[in-house]
């Protein structure tokens, strides 16, 4: 979708100007007087739709409302923006131009909130699904427009990422678009660099398939860096489980396992058009965790990059095992923070569902830092307890650790397990994603599968 900023968006022939109303209040905009009924009275997400019979450039007009104008913010915006939009799909518009008379800065959630809702994984799809091509706005900052339109081509790139099937998206794969990134310097590890640099876990995971693993450095840097960070990606190309394997119903959505991975490169991929004044490592432990004939097996003790030893429980349990050696890497560039996303356990989405993502740290500022952007920006975050109980049902007999407690807790016991590969100089925050990164129904902005969960918090935190 092509967003253009222009001088006023009235006068633009379109098939829909979208104008707003906030709820109750007199309003004077004369496209509300104008079109909308009395009975029309602007409810956060009420829409309403009228033909402009050729006395405006556009063929319709549809009244959005924005709700209580003393209740609104971003998140609101972005509701009420999205529904507008689904509306608009389901007309058929193919431009849509936003007139809005609001003092709170829209540029954001409506570019961002449009562009998330306009999206349909149809690549491999011989008839195309319908999209708006062309996205009209006025009365915002031109820096505003770019950075809003940097983070929706940055959600589309991860979600498009994600959404591949593990075919496409091997671990070669995401090397080769790491690679491709503009204005990033990225180093890639082959396996036996991995080996070298001590990765026994992350190796053992990736054991069991034909597909070389690759573990891929991507850089962002500045002059006089304010902060140094990390942020790491779970980057499981597909995820069976290994010889403990998932039931099919449970496998069907493990492409989805490098989420984590897609939402990192979605971010790196961003950054140079942004220019933070911040160094920022982007980190992927690419793999995939499959049942062959070399697979690693339960009952198997692994050694991790800092010599800490893990008895294997549980082969499922793959992606904390590909994270530990990944934040022992990260807390070795000495960097001031680290953050990793990860679709790490379905406890954790049985915990939250799909409507917020688990976080768990071991610094209270950044994690409320993290919670805090990712509620300005529409992705919930809610902090999960790090409690040294999850930690002892880890303990095992012949190893350091096993990677699995109890059936219970589990999001919590991963978090607990990570730790283990965090130094305690370094802030370090944990993001789970499983139950938010690839949605089986349609919700709010999004359509089934990937959502590039992480992307717009990790950008918003960044910038
Ligand atoms: N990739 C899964 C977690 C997951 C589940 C992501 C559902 C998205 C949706 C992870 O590798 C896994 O298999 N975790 C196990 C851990 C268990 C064996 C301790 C799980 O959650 O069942
Ligand atoms: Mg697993
Ligand atoms: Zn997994």
């Amino acid at each position: 979708m092509e967003i253009k900023l222009v001088e006023d968006t009235k006068e633009i022939v379109c098939d829909v100007l979208i104008v707003n109303k906030f709820e109750d209040k007199q309003t004077s905009n004369e496209l509300i007087n104008k079109f909308a009924p009395e009975t029309f009275k602007g409810k956060k997400g009420e829409t309403f739709l009228i033909h402009t019979h050729g006395s405006l450039p556009s063929t319709y007009v549809m009244a959005v409302g924005f709700g209580k104008e003393d209740k609104t913010d971003n998140n609101v915006i972005r509701e009420a923006v999205v529904k507008a939009v689904k509306k608009c799909i389901e007309l058929k518009a193919k431009s849509i131009a936003f007139n809005i008379d609001s003092d709170f800065i829209f540029a954001l959630p409506v570019i961002v909130g449009a562009s998330i809702a306009n999206y349909n994984f149809d690549k491999y799809k011989t008839k195309k699904e319908h999209k708006i091509s062309e996205l009209y706005i006025s009365n915002v900052s031109t820096e505003g427009v770019e950075s809003a339109k940097v983070m929706a081509e940055a959600v589309e790139f991860a979600r498009n990422i994600a959404n591949e099937p593990a075919a496409y998206a091997t671990p070669t794969k995401l090397a080769e678009i790491a690679k491709n990134i503009e204005g990033i310097e990225t180093a890639i590890f082959e396996e036996e660099e991995i080996k070298s640099l001590g990765m026994g876990a992350f190796l053992a995971v990736a054991q069991g398939s034909k597909q070389p693993p690759k573990f891929i450095h991507m850089k962002y840097s500045c002059p006089n860096p304010k902060k140094r960070i990390a942020i790491i990606g779970k980057g499981l190309c597909f995820d069976s489980g290994g010889l403990d394997i998932k039931p099919a119903a449970s496998m069907l959505t493990m492409k989805d396992d490098m989420s984590g991975a897609a939402c990192i490169l979605g971010v790196m991929q961003a950054l140079n058009k942004l220019k933070p004044e911040i160094e920022v490592n982007g980190i992927i432990a690419a793999c995939e965790n499959m049942p062959g004939c070399n697979a690693y097996k339960p009952g198997d003790i692994l050694t991790a990059k800092n010599g800490k030893t893990i008895e294997v429980d549980n082969t499922d349990a793959e992606g904390r095992l590909t994270l530990a050696d990944a934040l022992c890497y990260a807390c070795e560039l000495n960097v001031d923070e680290v953050i990793d996303i990860a679709t790490l356990t379905g406890a954790c989405m049985v915990a939250l569902g799909t409507a917020a993502s688990g976080i768990m740290g071991n610094d209270s500022d950044l994690v409320n830092n993290i919670i805090e952007v990712g509620g300005y920006c529409g992705e919930k975050f809610w902090e999960l307890p790090m409690w040294q109980e999850y930690r002892d049902n880890m303990n095992s007999d012949v190893a350091d650790m096993k990677n699995t407690g109890t059936r219970y807790g589990g999001a919590s016991a991963a978090g607990m397990f990570l730790k283990e590969f965090v130094t305690d100089n370094v802030k370090w925050a944990h993001l789970d994603v499983a139950g938010t990164a690839f949605l089986e129904h349609p919700s709010k902005e999004f359509c089934k599968g990937a959502t590039g969960v992480g992307v717009r918090t990790l950008l918003n935190y960044i910038i």
